[in-house]
């Protein structure tokens, strides 16, 4: 299995599809994505180059990777934040995995073809705030994911995850040209694209750097676990740069479906977590073969979610298994049920929902990324990292530019925009 598409599994989801484009709706359009496209290049690749390093340095998964390089230490908690964070997530990413499901079976059926604007948006308020039909779609998609994980076989759903979402992108691809000829819909690109510095605000900055790293999936651990499966002849910079490139461009083209969708059929861009879901079934309906389009997006988006699902719940299970000495199928289980609970108080709350994901993203991902970085500059000898980063035997030649941006650049930034962002966050 390449490490490229592995990692990339794991990034790319519903982050790209569904929160991408609702956080930029939400926060200004085009300077929320200008300040996402500089902290994914100069922030978060050297984050998970870092978490890739450090997990083939040690060969072990978060749990556990960090309390080897320094026995005895604290630091072994990164893996218990990690633990946690993905815990959180689950919660809440399987009741979207939930509605894409749900909107695959609608699809399917036909119940989507031939609503009026205002009914495609009752359609998701009708699902979304009932809590009921939530719940049986989010424990279908949690029990896909701990079969997938209690059987130890992601690497065979990733395989066809390979084939898929190459798929998935060529559709997004059609997508947006249909999205584009839409009366209104270049409109809605240039809100997209062209940044309008007023909207800049300290919330923007703060929600484009947790979008960042919840997107690439790193502050928390799972790619240092996916670096524990780097073979030395991986290069790691270019492993990393490879997968942050997969994971922009299909967030990118989300963006270029959904707004000019947006601009062409009156919809709020600020309207939230159901932005994709109140806007692609208009785009479908006016697509020659919108019902089959339609469907396989859907199935597409469902396996995307299920390969990023099964990534979070490898890192909760693989701390069970640890930390309470217990099987992969026990821990499977005890870890899915209580990530059930969890996710009942998100069908039940759409506050706690909101918490959750602001939470992870927002502050506690950041925390983790800025305490693997400070891990990686005092506990490992430069040299030792540079000899990690070019184990496959050339040369890194960018070594110095990264290790100034690990060690210098992202914990300022880190720390200045987490603390002003929490600020802002609290006084709001
Ligand atoms: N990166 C995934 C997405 O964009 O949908 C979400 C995610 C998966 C975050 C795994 C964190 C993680 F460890």
């Amino acid at each position: 299995m390449g490490a490229v598409a592995a990692a990339a599994g794991s990034a790319v989801g519903l982050g790209n599809v569904w929160r991408f484009p609702y956080v930029v709706g939400e926060d200004g359009g085009a300077v929320f994505l200008l300040l996402y496209v500089i902290f994914t290049a100069l922030i978060s690749i050297p984050i998970m180059m870092t978490e890739f390093a450090i997990g083939r340095k040690t060969g072990l998964p978060v749990t556990s990777a960090f309390s080897k390089l320094a026995p005895g230490s604290k630091w072994g908690l990164i893996g218990v934040l990690g633990m946690l964070t993905a815990f959180l997530i689950i919660s809440y990413y399987n009741i979207v995995s939930g509605w894409t499901l749900y909107y695959s079976v609608a699809s399917v059926s036909g119940w989507l073809d031939s609503l009026s604007e205002p009914e495609v948006t009752d359609f998701f308020s009708s699902l979304s705030s009932d809590p009921f039909r939530c719940i049986i779609w989010m424990v279908i998609m949690l029990t896909a994911t701990a079969v997938v994980v209690a059987q130890g076989v992601s690497g065979g759903i990733e395989k066809y995850s390979k084939i898929l979402m190459p798929l998935l992108f060529i559709l997004i691809l059609v997508m947006v040209v249909r999205a584009m000829l839409l009366p209104g819909g270049l409109d809605g690109l240039a809100f997209f694209v062209k940044p309008d510095f007023s909207k800049l605000t300290t919330r923007t900055v703060f929600d484009a750097l947790g979008q960042s790293f919840f997107s690439l999936s790193i502050g928390m651990g799972t790619m240092t676990t996916y670096g524990s499966y780097l073979r030395k002849t991986e290069n790691i910079s270019s492993t990393a740069i490879h997968v942050a490139s997969i994971d922009f461009l299909v967030a990118f083209l989300s963006g270029a479906v959904i707004f000019p969708c947006v601009f062409a059929f009156g919809i709020n861009p600020g309207e939230g977590p159901g932005l994709v879901f109140v806007t692609l079934p208009n785009i479908f309906n006016q697509m020659p073969f919108g019902r089959i389009f339609s469907s396989c997006f859907f199935l597409l988006l469902v396996v995307a979610a299920l390969t990023s699902s099964v990534s979070l719940l490898e890192v909760v299970v693989a701390y069970f298994k640890q930390s309470f000495k217990m099987g992969r199928r026990r821990a499977t289980i005890l870890a899915s049920v209580s990530c059930l609970f969890f996710g009942l108080c998100c069908s039940l709350s759409q506050a706690v929902f909101n918490i959750f994901d602001n939470v992870t993203a927002n502050i506690m991902m950041p925390i983790g990324a800025l305490l693997i970085v400070i891990f990686a500059v005092t506990r490992i000898k430069r040299e030792d990292m540079r000899a990690e980063l070019e184990k496959h035997g050339k040369p890194f030649r960018l070594f110095n530019l990264y290790y100034f941006l690990v060690r210098y650049v992202v914990p300022v930034v880190i720390g200045i925009i987490f603390i002003n962002g929490i600020v802002a966050w609290l006084s709001k």
